[in-house]
């Protein structure tokens, strides 16, 4: 029979960890909730008097506000969390590996591995174990043969996958209002179980009919699809953004015109500078490489052009901008407002800010940044990271953050909007045009600002998509 899970233990207080936790402690108030990690700095982030959490996302705070000290608690003690626990998330990262067999597509697993191992070596009882990270299909298999070679005696573990499909930005509203929550099992007695004591944690606030679940491989496969399916759609659109620009068509309209088909849908069809965040790109990569591993090379290649087709993209945004300002930005200012890769978060991973500013440095040009959210050290660290073996004080004589967008246009020749923040909307665009220098450019990688406004403020405007 299904166990009742009286306590959950989440290893790994990040993005996922984090929200996704603190929203089942919010929800299961008879559940005691234990997120823990082995970075003190983000604990002790998570447990500031004054609420400086370590990731910003709209609605958490007040999540945390209602549950902390109640039923949910964050700890540096694993092996304390392990210890009490019925259930357990794995929720630590996944990067793509750097070096060493499959480096720049593989998962790195070690972090799952660590983890597994820890709480093989400290269990003394019977423990649900739900692999809550995004990893290659059948590491739960994995997980299993390390946790039984190295278990206790009367401990036994159950293994499930349960992967997440938050967004960043909309991370509370996705964990209240899920489309789905997929839980994957062996189809086991043991393993029916397990899914179903998972199954009715969720049920304290989604409704069972959203509630999937299905076997073990076709959970973790299902993960890798769902990245791959939604991140081929913007390379779709990207792709035919190009086509626009080059005809006159407008990428909006066809957008609008292809989405009101109900077999593709209107959503996730925006035009960008490129799509970003920790996981569109890495888990493609970890898709292609399973398929190279199976010997499907057809199939890797098939996957790998949507994330081909998006270095394209941010590449071609980026010439576009040098070709238009006279095919030269050397000694020029070029503002880049937004370096979040989306709009609502304070997260830069992989973002295409990072790739425009890049492009911009090596020709030469001076760019002053700004972002709403994003901490002036991480964009410092993205830089020193993006041009390797140029020192960071070097970077710092071409590149200025700024504390607001009108000081950041400030006699530039030209700004680029990367992300999609609704304030840059608001922008006194005629304060903004007066302070430039002429003939004034806006690129516009987000399709965010009113375009005719603009022009008829006198401003040169390119936007993503469009035809002249
Ligand atoms: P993250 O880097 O923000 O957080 C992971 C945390 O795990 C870190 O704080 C790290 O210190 C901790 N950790 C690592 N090893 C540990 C160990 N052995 N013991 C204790 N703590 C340990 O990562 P994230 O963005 O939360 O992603 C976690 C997983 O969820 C990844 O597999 C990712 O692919 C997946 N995912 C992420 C998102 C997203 O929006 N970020 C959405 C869905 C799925
Ligand atoms: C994405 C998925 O949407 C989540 O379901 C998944 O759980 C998550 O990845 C993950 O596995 O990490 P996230 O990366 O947080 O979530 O954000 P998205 O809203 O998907 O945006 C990703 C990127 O695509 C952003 O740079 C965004 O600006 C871009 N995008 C999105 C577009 O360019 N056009 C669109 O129409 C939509």
């Amino acid at each position: 029979t299904a166990v009742k899970v009286k306590k959950i233990c989440c290893i790994g207080a990040g993005y996922v960890g984090g929200p996704t936790c603190a929203v089942i402690a919010l929800k299961c108030p008879h559940i005691q909730v234990t997120i823990v990690d082995l970075n003190q700095t983000r604990v002790d982030a998570w447990n500031s008097l004054d609420y400086k959490l370590p990731i910003y996302e709209p609605g958490l705070e007040d999540v945390v506000r209602q549950a902390r000290g109640r039923n949910l608690f964050f700890s540096t003690d694993v092996d304390k969390g392990i210890l009490e626990a019925d259930l357990i998330f794995v929720s630590v990262n996944t990067p793509t590996k750097k070096t060493g067999v499959g480096a720049g597509f593989a998962a790195d697993l070690n972090y799952v591995e660590l983890a597994t191992r820890r709480i093989a070596a400290v269990a003394t009882s019977s423990k649900i174990v739900v692999e809550k990270s995004t990893v290659p299909c059948r590491t739960a298999e994995s997980m299993r043969t390390i946790l039984e070679a190295n278990s206790k005696p009367n401990a036994r573990f159950d293994i499930l996958s349960n992967p997440e499909f938050l967004a960043e930005g909309t991370a509370i509203d996705d964990l209240f209002r899920p489309d789905r929550v997929l839980i994957g099992s062996l189809q086991t007695p043991e393993g029916v179980d397990a899914c179903a004591s998972l199954a009715e944690v969720y049920a304290n606030w989604v409704p069972r009919e959203r509630i999937l679940t299905v076997g073990l491989w076709s959970s973790e496969l299902s993960k890798l699809a769902a990245n791959a399916m939604l991140a081929q759609r913007i390379s779709s659109i990207n792709a035919l953004s190009a086509i626009c620009e080059a005809t006159g068509a407008n990428i909006d309209e066809v957008a609008h015109a292809i989405g009101y088909d109900s077999r593709v849908g209107p959503k996730f069809l925006k035009a960008s500078v490129g799509f970003g965040g920790s996981c569109f790109q890495k888990d493609i990569l970890n898709l292609v490489y399973l398929s190279e591993s199976l010997h499907l090379s057809e199939i890797a290649a098939y996957w790998r052009q949507v994330v081909e087709m998006n270095e394209y993209q941010k590449r071609r945004f980026a010439k576009k901008v040098v070709d238009t300002l006279f095919n030269t930005i050397t000694n020029k200012r070029i503002t880049v407002l937004g370096f979040a890769f989306k709009a609502d978060t304070g997260d830069t991973r992989e973002s295409a800010s990072i790739s425009l500013v890049r492009d911009f440095l090596s020709e030469k040009a001076f760019v002053n940044i700004y972002d709403p959210k994003v901490e002036e050290a991480q964009i410092w660290q993205d830089l020193s990271e993006a041009v390797p073996g140029t020192p960071l004080e070097i970077i710092k004589k071409s590149v200025t953050i700024c504390n607001d967008a009108l000081s950041a246009c400030t006699n530039a020749e030209a700004i680029v909007v990367a992300t999609e923040w609704k304030e840059f909307r608001d922008i006194d665009w005629q304060v903004v045009y007066d302070s430039m220098n002429k003939p004034a450019f806006v690129f516009d990688g987000r399709m965010l600002l009113d375009a005719q406004k603009l022009k008829e403020i006198g401003f040169n405007v390119t936007v993503v998509g469009r035809g002249g």
